[in-house]
């Protein structure tokens, strides 16, 4: 398995929950699964294995191999090459992509294969996830298609989000180590540009996304971002495998980051949860505060998120009979906004911005309800783990949200993309809140919905079947 971030190593966003959970979820099925992921600045996990020579484009680096167990048969593989992945963030620093992505990704799928070449078996199947992967893939086909060991190894491609795309100047082409063939409609070429994503696409036997609905919607021009017609080309080859939930870092009955634990039988301690969160952003706390609802929301702060939906209700959010607290990072616009909201209503309106794990663990206890009003969203994972701890999630119906999210039995959901659609959302929510037994039934029920992984595990297992059997 290859991708660019998986906990507990490196994270900004729900992939890296994915590939955390994943590959000991395979584990458990019986496969063994090696994820390979750069070793970012700060990750001291691992004992270093090996250092071998790889060059890319005719420039060579000493890459460097460390192992880290994941689980009995889950191991991760942290590519160690400084030039490349001992800088300041993951893709970028201060909004701005560091210009040499193509290379450093290029880097990480050579690095998977060359240490999947190194073990001297084959293996069953190389799954590659998103546009910092895609060229594994086609380096398969290509670079590796006579390769002793790995001639003929199937690959499966995951989107987890089509809006990324890996694109890059033609420039790059030479640079790459992919044959100058590959740059064409059937191959990596996008509008003139090289995309990761697309080679990734064509090159796989299988593709998959992260939800049904998202495979569906990504086939259409509202969703698919250029990418339909892609897609459509691929349908055959194209499923939808819902992501998990990983039951052992999201549990309200054991979550250490809470201060009460609670389950479905005993909610007691989601209160408990509800009063350390509001004194954590500094909002009232009195009888009358505990008892008004309070919405949370944890998102990177981009247009995805469909933060200018919220951003568009200024005036009308802080006059609902809510609390709202925020944690998020991301474009600057929204900080601001939130940081202004907040300021303006400081015993109502609570924002966190920055990354703070633990903090995204206390708002799903202690928050009554849940907040994703994206424009689109392949999965999503904030509304499962809201659904586990109680917190009614209130989402628009797209993508993963739509799968998972049913209106007036587990949650609130929208469909158009309006703000008037969104508040009156909001308002059923907040009327229901108003009838204990009937909010009772809608916690009770969430958290009776199972999305554990191994679901999900079962799924890419019959994938990895059918493209083992049938190499393209
Ligand atoms: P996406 O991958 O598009 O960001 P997901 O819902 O799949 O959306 O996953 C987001 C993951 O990142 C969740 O685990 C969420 O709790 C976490 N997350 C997002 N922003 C923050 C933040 N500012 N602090 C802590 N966790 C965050
Ligand atoms: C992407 C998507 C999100 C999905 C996650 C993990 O970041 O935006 O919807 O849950 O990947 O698959």
């Amino acid at each position: 398995m290859i991708g660019s971030e998986a906990l507990p190593f490196a994270k900004t966003g729900g992939l890296a929950d994915v590939l955390g959970a994943l590959p000991p979820a395979l584990g458990r099925l019986g496969w063994d699964a090696t994820l390979v992921l750069p070793r970012y600045r700060g990750v001291r996990d691992g004992v270093f294995v090996d250092r071998i020579p790889i060059s890319v484009g005719g420039q060579p680096a000493k890459v460097g191999f460390f192992e880290a167990r994941v689980s009995d048969r889950a191991t991760a593989i942290l590519v160690d090459a400084p030039d490349l992945f001992d800088r300041d963030g993951l893709y970028g620093s201060e909004h701005v992509d560091y210009p040499d992505n193509p290379r450093r990704f290029a880097l990480l799928a050579r690095a998977a294969l060359e240490w999947a070449a190194l073990r001297g078996t084959r293996p069953t199947v190389v799954h590659a996830h998103d546009w910092q992967s895609g060229l594994a893939p086609v380096y398969l086909k290509t670079l590796y298609a006579g390769h002793p060991v790995l001639s003929g190894t199937p690959s499966v491609f995951t989107i987890h989000n089509l809006a990324y795309q890996g694109l890059f100047s033609a420039d790059w082409m030479p640079r790459l180590d992919v044959p100058a063939s590959v740059f064409s409609q059937e191959g990596l070429e996008f509008w003139g540009q090289i995309s990761f994503l697309k080679g990734g696409i064509n090159a796989a036997e299988a593709i998959t996304t992260v939800s049904p609905r998202y495979a569906e919607e990504t086939q259409t021009p509202e969703f698919g971002c250029g990418f339909d017609g892609v897609l459509r080309r691929r349908a055959a080859d194209l499923v939808g495998i819902l992501n998990g939930v990983d039951v052992d870092e999201w549990d309200p009955q054991r979550d250490p980051y809470l201060p009460a634990h609670y389950s479905a039988a005993d909610l007691a301690g989601k209160a408990v949860a509800k009063s350390e969160l509001l004194l954590r952003f500094g909002l009232a706390r009195d009888p009358s505060a505990m008892k008004r609802p309070l919405i949370g929301m944890i998102s990177r702060m981009v247009d995805q998120k469909g933060l200018d939906l919220v951003a568009a209700l200024a005036d009308r959010l802080p006059v609902l009979p809510a609390s709202f607290v925020v944690l998020g990072a991301g474009e600057p616009k929204y900080q601001d906004f939130w940081r202004r909201l907040a300021a303006r209503f400081p015993d109502r309106i609570g924002a966190r911005i920055g990354f703070d794990e633990p903090l995204a663990h206390l708002i799903e206890g202690g928050a009554d309800m849940f907040l994703m009003p994206s424009r689109f969203e392949p999965c999503g994972l904030n509304q499962m783990y809201s659904l586990r701890y109680g917190t009614v999630p209130v989402v628009r119906g797209v993508g993963g949200l739509f799968d998972t999210v049913r209106e007036g039995a587990t949650g609130f959901v929208f469909d158009q993309y309006t703000p008037e659609a969104l508040l009156e959302t909001l308002r059923r929510a907040l009327a229901a809140f108003g009838n204990p037994s009937k909010w009772r039934e809608l916690q009770l029920e969430g958290m009776k919905q199972d999305h554990s992984w191994d679901r999900s595990a079962r799924e890419y297992v019959t994938i990895y079947e059918k493209v083992s059997r049938n190499p393209g």
